[in-house]
């Protein structure tokens, strides 16, 4: 029987990376899931150079889900802002060789939980502009 799922889906889902989550995190983002219900936080460490040194996931979801949030993480470690924001849901499934097609929403979970992370380290820096 043949599962539908790469074997680089599988291999994430078993040894998700990154896993854990960021006490003193400079943005963090959580997207919900609503076509089942699961849910993924994203935390980020950014540095004086805008670029993303740290990224920690809790994803509460599917293995599919569990293995986007993976590969979501390690495509967004080391880039700069500017770069992990070109990391779209389209690519993160590309990048894990494909999903089948009822697991394709569980790959929104996963740059949308990195762009809402985004998006909240933004706010901050902007909040905190004098
Ligand atoms: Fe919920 Fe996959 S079934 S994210």
């Amino acid at each position: 029987m043949t599962t539908g799922y790469s074997d680089l889906v599988i291999e994430h889902f078993m040894n998700p990376r990154n896993v854990g989550t960021i006490e003193d995190a400079d943005g963090v983002g959580t997207v919900g899931n609503p076509v089942c219900g699961d849910m993924m936080t994203f935390y980020i460490k950014v540095d004086d150079a805008g670029r993303i040194t740290e990224v920690k996931y809790k994803t509460f979801g599917c293995g599919a889900a569990i293995a986007v949030s993976s590969i979501t993480s390690e495509m967004a470690l080391g880039k700069t802002l500017e770069e992990a924001r070109a990391i779209t849901n389209q690519l993160v499934a590309q990048e894990l060789g494909g999903l089948p097609p009822q697991k394709m929403h569980c790959s929104n979970l996963g740059a949308d939980a990195l762009q809402a992370a985004i998006a909240n380290y933004e706010e901050r820096q902007q909040a905190d502009e004098p």
